[in-house]
């Protein structure tokens, strides 16, 4: 197969660990014989630098011609103080709604070999499993906001039946697919918003009897998460409520260092990026993980490209590089050898060669 990929570094971190998941793409490539074109693109910070734009139009252009989006982070010091419109997340914010990216999708899954550094107890994080499925194009992200005077502020938060309805739908699929348990969460006993969000909810559910729905108040799912987060399948949440709970459920897993993200729109097209921001103080020093990131790579491959096998590879080559104890600073013990992002992606890649060995040995002998 051949795929135009579009790689936006962005700001931080991001070029250090999409140079890391490029690597991890380009070897699926030789690998499974497809070719993944490479377009390079600015958004952010580096485009705001560059363009006095955070989104800039060659940028879109990259995308809209590209079959898929990977993406860094955005944001930094640098740029606190600009106005709104030249803010670096701006641009994010602008690509996502730009392609319509509704449906952003945030898997938290425990990792045995990582649960050393989970802030939780090992019994209590060791089944997580879930899905977190937020929606990324509304709410309070794309209301109107307005700066009245020196006292005041205001924030709207607009959900209509339809942005509720495809997110909702979206997840019920994806639970189907999973253990079939739907956890919806909003603020129902406060937020207008939230009674038609669980209206919707309560009327959708009819369509999907396999699926078991439940709904949840989110400060009641906060608790939870850290409570008794294996009992979650997927959650489906509004945009705000979904940013803060994935930043919660993410450390369950040891660091919020290896957790990927999609985010999909009506058609295959889609935008990966780790969850993870821009950690300007280890900017341009080799220490950040690009797990997240090359994570976010097989979700593209197996979402956006129907590539499950090669999906499965990188997600088997992360994991077992973890398995034989080799870790970047955020995940070390002390006494731990530390790997650099570098040294750390080619272990990655030495697994992924050492799959395609075992294979053909396989093949041979049989
Ligand atoms: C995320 C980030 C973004 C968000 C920021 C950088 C605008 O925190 O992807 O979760 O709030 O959506
Ligand atoms: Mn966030």
């Amino acid at each position: 197969m051949k795929k135009r990929v579009a790689v936006l570094p962005g700001d931080g971190i991001g070029p250090e660990v999409t140079e890391a998941a490029v690597k991890v793409l380009q070897v699926i490539g030789r690998r499974f014989n497809h070719t993944f074109d490479i377009g390079f693109g600015l958004i952010g910070g580096a485009a705001v630098d560059e363009h006095n734009t955070p989104f800039p139009t060659e940028t879109i252009e990259l995308c809209q011609t590209s079959d898929a989006v990977l993406l860094g982070a955005v944001g930094g010091p640098k740029w606190d103080q600009h106005p709104t419109h030249l803010r670096p997340e701006k641009g994010l914010l602008a690509i996502r709604k730009h392609f319509d990216l509704y449906a952003n999708l945030r898997p938290v899954m425990a990792v045995p070999s990582l649960l050393h550094a989970s802030p939780l107890k090992e019994e209590v994080a060791k089944d997580v499993d879930m899905l977190i499925v937020r929606e990324l194009t509304g709410g309070l992200y794309f209301g109107e906001p307005s700066r009245h005077n020196e006292k005041s502020a205001l924030d709207t938060l607009v959900y209509t039946r339809e942005e509720i309805e495809r997110i909702v739908v979206k997840s019920f699929e994806l639970a189907r697919l999973r253990r079939g348990k739907v956890t919806s969460v909003d603020k129902e006993n406060v937020l207008e918003s939230s009674k038609l969000w669980r209206e919707v909810v309560e009327e959708k559910k009819k369509l999907y009897p396999d699926v078991e729905v439940e709904h949840m108040l989110v400060d009641s799912a906060a608790m939870q998460l850290v409570t008794n987060p294996s009992a979650f399948d997927v959650i489906v949440t509004e945009n705000m409520f979904g940013d803060i709970l994935s930043d919660e459920a993410s450390v369950i897993t040891g660091s919020l260092g290896v957790l990927p993200s999609a985010s999909l729109g009506r058609d295959g097209f889609g935008l990966y990026e780790p969850v993870h921001g821009t950690a300007p103080s280890i900017a341009g020093q080799g220490k950040a993980n690009p797990a997240a990131t090359i994570l976010s790579v097989a979700m593209m491959l197996k979402y956006s490209f129907g590539m499950e096998t090669e999906a499965a590879a990188i997600e088997e080559a992360v994991n077992t590089v973890f398995e034989d104890g080799f870790f970047t600073a955020d995940l070390a013990s002390p006494g731990d050898r530390i790997l650099s992002t570098d040294d750390w992606t080619n272990k990655v890649v030495y697994e992924l060669d050492l799959q395609s060995v075992c294979n053909s040995i396989m093949f041979t002998y049989n």
